[in-house]
């Protein structure tokens, strides 16, 4: 559903701060997969899902989005969008499309539990203006009927906030903020949900419970995911499918069985020996 066909990242470029963060990078993602990305601090993991996102924009290569039939027919706005683009082949090549144009395919979640909900509104006004990025109901008003749902939605959620639809989101703890984040993205329904360290601001249990609602809402969705984590154990326990990434590069791609196997053990011994195939390559320059 999502293609990078040899995307290049290069910042500053001609400087002395040349930076080429993704290195010819090719990836396709499925529709309804979980894709859990790991690698070190600085190996181009934000900068993929940057790029994927539109902050980013890339020098060489290009990045296009599968538009199966029902995904078509999803809104009307979004159909003729599509229509328009290429018909028969239901692909569209979002290279190109601005941030602002490309976030109503993408849902972003960031490391920050501020950020993804106005803390000087309503619990209840923030969820208004999440139904209005999904742009299913833009004349969304809350009626009794419509308070209760919300009411059901965040009762699901399973952090006793359904009682306060009317309170202001800033008196909610990280965990709380993050898992309405979640929420809210989720009930915006995005093509394609970025996941950047979304729990890593929190404490262990909060971590838990977001982990926990994030593999739940995809499971029951069936939302196609990419999750990028420094936690060995989510990335291992979460998804069908892992990236490791090194310098730019995907060094690894494990998926199916292969990955529902992985173990810890294994992870540390297939980066070593990504490592150590480019050493080797950097010692034969040398030579
Ligand atoms: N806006 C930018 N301008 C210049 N360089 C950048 C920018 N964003 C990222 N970089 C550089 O690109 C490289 C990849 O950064 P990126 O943020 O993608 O790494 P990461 O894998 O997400 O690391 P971390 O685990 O620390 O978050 C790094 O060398 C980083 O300094
Ligand atoms: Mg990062």
């Amino acid at each position: 559903m999502l293609e990078l066909k040899n995307v290049d990242v290069i910042f500053a470029r001609g400087t002395p701060d040349e930076n080429h963060a993704l290195k010819n990078i090719n990836l396709k993602i499925n529709k309804g997969d979980f894709i859990t990305v790991i690698g070190s601090n600085g190996a181009g993991k934000s900068t993929l899902l940057n790029v994927i996102a539109g902050t980013y924009s890339v020098e060489n290569g290009s990045i296009s989005f599968a538009v199966s039939g029902k995904n078509k027919g999803k809104t009307p706005l979004l159909k003729r969008f599509f229509g328009a683009k290429n018909k028969e082949e239901g692909v569209v090549d979002v290279t190109r499309e601005s941030e602002f144009k490309r976030a109503r395919r993408i849902g972003r979640i960031f490391q920050n539990p501020l950020l993804g909900t106005a803390g000087n509104m309503s619990l209840e006004d923030n969820l208004i203006i999440c139904e209005k990025k999904g742009m299913r109901a833009l004349k969304f008003s809350l009626n009794t009927r419509k308070r209760a749902l919300l009411r059901e939605k965040i009762k699901q959620l399973g952090l006793g906030l359904e009682g306060r639809l009317r309170d202001n989101v800033g008196m909610f703890s990280g965990g709380q903020r993050q898992a309405l984040t979640l929420l809210m993205t989720v009930l915006s329904n995005p093509e394609i949900l970025l996941l950047d360290e979304h729990t890593a601001a929190l404490d262990p249990i909060n971590a838990e419970l977001v982990m926990n609602l994030t593999r739940e809402f995809a499971r029951s969705q069936n939302l196609t995911v990419l999750m990028i984590t420094h936690n060995m154990k989510h990335a291992l326990e979460t998804g069908n499918r892992l990236l490791m990434m090194d310098s730019g590069e995907i060094i690894l791609d494990i998926d199916g069985e292969e990955k529902q196997n992985l173990t810890l053990a294994d992870l540390q011994a297939r980066f070593q020996a990504a490592k150590h195939r480019e050493l080797e390559t950097d010692e034969m320059l040398l030579v």
